[in-house]
């Protein structure tokens, strides 16, 4: 099923999207986005990434072209076509990119005029069930997460080199995601995920000031987790805690919450997902299927399941 994309307002399939390779988005990687996905047809929590899309835009000193209710309107408007298709699926990934847009090759942001928007949608597609069932692996980078002092990774950059170099480490060594460090040699997050540990039954993640995404699956995980009784603080963690965690797991938009059980070569805890992981991803589904109760064709329950 075709890729539907949406540049400056022209919706086409893949095949006719366009951006000048004088984009200062393809040039640099100067631009900032977003990912986010459906739950019976509606874009979940939509308002908070446009609002870390606006914070992101801002850490690169770049205006967003559109206000809020003109984004909701074009992701509406690229959905609908992707949805025209004959057998398009209910849910989506819908990526959303702004660039500093086209402009003579020069670092001066004054040589753009207007930003590029680009808005993809795709089918969404899911971890298949056992990676939730079984739990995955995660490989420790080599590579360090960007300094906050220089590309700060509280900006969801479209420049990804850094993200890239640690995934593409991990996937050689047949890893499901790679936990990167920070320049302290802290944990600090994964390529495309936030990390969790529990021990004894209490749940920790590093703080924003480990120098990571400010991730709003984390935020919403930190919010469901009393709801779960489970107890989440955000403190410092090393390797140690890591290695010596009873469970581990990632969350992300697309992927919600995924159990770790083995770290390089070792076994987290009994090398299953645990009880807390499981009971903390069962309230986040259950609050999903509240909040998004009523929208759209799809119940979220059965997308979920
Ligand atoms: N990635 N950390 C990094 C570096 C990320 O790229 C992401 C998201 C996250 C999780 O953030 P959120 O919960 O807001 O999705 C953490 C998206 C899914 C991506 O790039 O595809």
């Amino acid at each position: 099923m075709p890729v539907i994309i949406n540049v400056n307002g022209r919706i086409t399939g893949e095949a006719e999207a366009a951006v000048s390779p004088l984009d200062h988005g393809f040039l640099y990687g100067e631009g900032v986005y977003e990912v986010v996905r459906t739950y019976g047809r509606s874009p979940f929590l939509f308002d908070r990434h446009m609002e870390r899309l606006r914070g992101s835009a801002g850490r690169i000193a770049m205006a967003l072209p559109f206000d809020h209710g003109e984004f909701e309107r074009c992701v509406r408007e690229t959905c609908d076509a992707f949805w025209a298709q004959p057998d398009a699926s209910d849910e989506v990934y819908i990526r959303i990119l702004v660039t500093r847009g086209v402009g003579d090759i020069s670092y001066n942001p004054a040589a753009c005029h207007s930003p590029t928007v680009v808005i993809i949608v795709k089918p969404l597609q899911l971890p298949p069930p056992e990676v939730y069932e079984a739990g995955v692996r995660v490989a420790i980078a080599g590579i360090i997460r960007n300094h906050p002092g220089s590309v700060s990774p509280r900006i969801k950059s479209n420049n990804l080199l850094n993200n890239a170099l640690a995934a593409q480490e991990a996937y050689r060594l047949g890893a499901f995601e790679a936990i990167m460090r920070n320049y302290r040699n802290e944990i600090s997050e994964g390529s495309i995920s936030n990390v969790f540990v529990v021990k004894d039954g209490a749940v920790t993640t590093p703080p924003l000031d480990a120098g990571l995404l400010a991730g709003i699956t984390r935020a919403f995980v930190l919010e469901v987790a009393p709801a779960a009784g489970v107890t989440i603080r955000e403190n410092v963690l090393q390797d140690a805690d890591l290695f010596g965690a009873d469970e581990c797991f990632l969350t992300s938009s697309t992927q919600e919450i995924i159990p770790v059980v083995r770290v390089d070569d070792a076994t987290i805890g009994n090398g299953r997902p645990g009880p807390v992981t499981k009971r903390l991803h069962a309230e986040y589904r259950r609050r999903v299927a509240e909040l998004t109760r009523g929208w759209g064709a799809a119940a979220a329950g059965t997308v979920l399941e």
